[in-house]
């Protein structure tokens, strides 16, 4: 009766039943995997939110394909300013732009855009583990492409060379990856527009993370104009930490033959499903206003965590963090004789400390683990101790 795409392997894994078993016993837990922002501790400027969510427009329903224009316009405007990786003498503007419901949903718009049942899209590895979700749910294959780290992360385009076939339909790029943190750089950004442009494959460029990096500069985005059809997804989940919203976009650009044709389908898809709510899109011009805030908190809090963890492995040891450019997560490499998974239970049940193994981000190799940056620094800085001294003993 079922259909194989939702074949899933749906017992809980081993790293899931210790956890079960761990909340059951009512024993203490410092969860470092927490992404959700609504449960740390932020200041919401409750009262703001909730004035623009009772906006009386939103009584009548007045539907629009690519969602409302209002919307698109205060979306248009998040990206003013900002540099592009190959210029920015077109804007963004509302007109290339569709909102959906959330980021995740843009994703199954454009692989249905862009591919045929069967077709593959290039994914990095490690990297966001809804991948394998997203796009089986599409009927599309991702094939992975591997980062490489050498004091830093970079993508190995022999790699992705090697993983493209006739069936590649578009590559995909976190920028910045979740969980390395890293960013694509200029010189990445170009070559790897040109073996899309020359192959007729698009980008799909995830910049959820892009307003956090560690250092000073603006990073350049995917959304400005490209050598190649680019789709560049966003949305408030990450921006303005509201998951709750399920407010997320894609912008278009690229060659403007493949751009218009883009975004005359995109409307069609748009209209068939028309799911962002429209309370929610009336809202979302002050929730991008209320960024501003929000992030700054967030940045003390991924700041003060990453100071903190910093200053506990500068004590010396096994244990080292990996290089990172900005998101909201930190890479451990640990010494390890086993499956990151047996590690992980092993750190959980003897230390109380929830961490993700790297694996589940498909990391090439054992001895990685994930720590999410964003709890709040009480929960961080016992969890951080604690993990430690499961690997050092004292
Ligand atoms: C890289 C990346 N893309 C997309 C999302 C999901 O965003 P949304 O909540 O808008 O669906 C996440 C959530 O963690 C993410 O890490």
């Amino acid at each position: 009766m079922f259909a194989s795409r939702t074949d899933w392997h749906l017992e809980p894994n081993r790293f899931a039943v210790a956890l079960e078993e761990h909340r059951r016993r009512g024993k203490p837990l410092f969860e470092l995997t927490n992404s959700n922002p609504t449960t740390c501790g932020f200041r919401y400027p409750e009262d703001q939110l909730f004035a623009t969510l009772s906006d009386r427009r939103a009584l009548r329903y007045e539907p629009e394909s690519l969602g409302l224009r209002q919307a698109r316009e205060a979306i248009a405007d998040y990206y003013r300013g900002r540099p592009g990786f190959f210029g920015t003498k077109t804007p963004v503007g509302s007109g290339r732009i569709v909102i959906t419901s959330g980021t995740s949903e843009a994703y199954n718009y454009i692989f249905r855009l862009l591919c045929e049942v069967g077709d593959e899209v290039l994914v990095p590895a490690p990297s966001y583990p809804l991948f394998e979700y997203l796009a089986g749910l599409a009927d599309v294959r991702p094939a992975p492409y591997p980062l490489l780290y050498n004091q830093g992360w970079q993508v190995d385009f022999a790699g992705l060379s090697a993983a493209l076939t006739a069936r590649s339909k578009a590559v995909v790029v976190v920028h910045p990856n979740n969980p390395t943190g890293s960013f694509i750089k200029r010189e990445e950004a170009q070559r790897l527009a040109e073996i899309c442009a020359r192959r007729d494959l698009a980008i799909i460029a995830d910049e959820v993370f892009l307003d956090y990096a560690d250092g000073p500069e603006l990073p350049s985005s995917f959304a400005f104009e490209s050598p190649s059809l680019t789709v560049t997804l966003s949305g408030v989940s990450k921006i303005s930490l509201l998951p709750q919203m399920k407010l997320g976009w894609i912008v278009v650009s690229g060659p403007s033959v493949l751009v218009d044709t883009a975004m005359q389908r995109l409307e069609v898809i748009g209209d068939t499903y028309l799911s962002p709510s429209t309370p929610g899109q009336l809202a979302l011009a002050e929730m991008l206003v209320l960024r501003e805030d929000l992030q700054r908190q967030m940045r003390q809090r991924l700041c003060a965590n990453l100071v903190f963890l910093d200053t506990l492995l500068q004590k010396g040891g096994s244990v080292d963090r990996l290089k990172r450019e900005g998101g909201w997560y930190a890479v451990l490499r640990v010494p390890t004789t086993g499956p990151d998974e047996d590690l992980a239970i092993d750190i959980l049940e003897s230390s109380g400390v929830l961490v993700h193994p790297g694996h589940f981000f498909d990391f090439p190799r054992d001895g990685f683990l994930v720590l999410s940056l964003i709890a709040r620094e009480a929960e961080f800085q016992e969890g951080a101790r604690r993990l430690l001294r499961f690997f050092y003993g004292t």
